[in-house]
């Protein structure tokens, strides 16, 4: 898949939602309440980082959702790409990115959201026909400020921008013209999570649905 498509493809989901929740799940059998209870708040679009020894397991516990898109976060190498896609993940985030997970991606057809911190990778990345990205690590590498600025010189690039965005700060970032959506951890906190707090969630996930952007 060429990049322009995948980056339809990527925007398309980022347009689903304002918020994309950042999963970190330990436990298999949270997938599909979890998923449930995000999908029914209304954030449809889900990242499960692969950062846990579940994580190609709840992808593909998730991606059986009615109603969910569930891709895999924090894919650093063409091995993660090939297990993603396996598990059955629809799209694919990177906080960075290199040739080789790219062309993983390109050749696997897997819809990436690859991540840029400056203006330079962001421009490396749009000439090889990514224009939706992801903004990372958003508050630390300057947060809304910064991404404001890179509006009016790179107009062609929406972005995602993820990583220290919470419900003080996600309209800031949602009110910018380069700002597609914004990725996020809060909706589904560690502790509500290991509760098994569905509803909780659910009530999380429909506060962020309703951000306006
Ligand atoms: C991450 O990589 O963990 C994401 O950027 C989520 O960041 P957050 O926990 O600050 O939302």
């Amino acid at each position: 898949m060429d990049p322009a498509t995948q980056s339809q493809k990527a925007e398309h989901i980022c347009k689903l939602a304002p918020i994309v929740p950042v999963l970190i799940v330990e436990r298999v059998e949270h997938a599909r309440p979890l998923a449930e209870a995000l999908v029914a708040g209304g954030l449809p679009a889900l990242e499960v980082t692969l950062r846990t020894e579940a994580a190609l397991d709840v992808i593909a516990e998730m991606a059986k959702v009615e109603g969910g898109f569930v891709g895999a976060g924090t894919l650093l190498t063409p091995d993660d790409v090939k297990r993603a896609v396996d598990a059955g993940a629809e799209f694919g985030v990177s906080p960075g990115s290199s040739d080789t997970l790219l062309q993983a991606c390109e050749d696997e057809g897997l819809a990436l959201l690859p991540g840029a911190a400056s203006a330079t990778e962001a421009m490396h990345l749009l000439e090889r026909g990514y224009f939706v990205q992801k903004f990372f690590p958003a508050e630390a590498a300057g947060g809304a400020p910064f991404l404001k600025s890179l509006a009016s010189p790179l107009p062609q690039i929406s972005f995602c921008p993820t990583g220290g965005v919470s419900t003080k700060n996600a309209t800031d970032y949602l009110s910018l013209p380069n700002v597609i959506c914004a990725g996020g951890s809060w909706v589904a906190p560690k502790d509500m999570v290991q509760s098994g707090d569905w509803a909780g969630i659910e009530k999380l996930a429909k506060d962020a649905a309703s951000l306006p952007r």
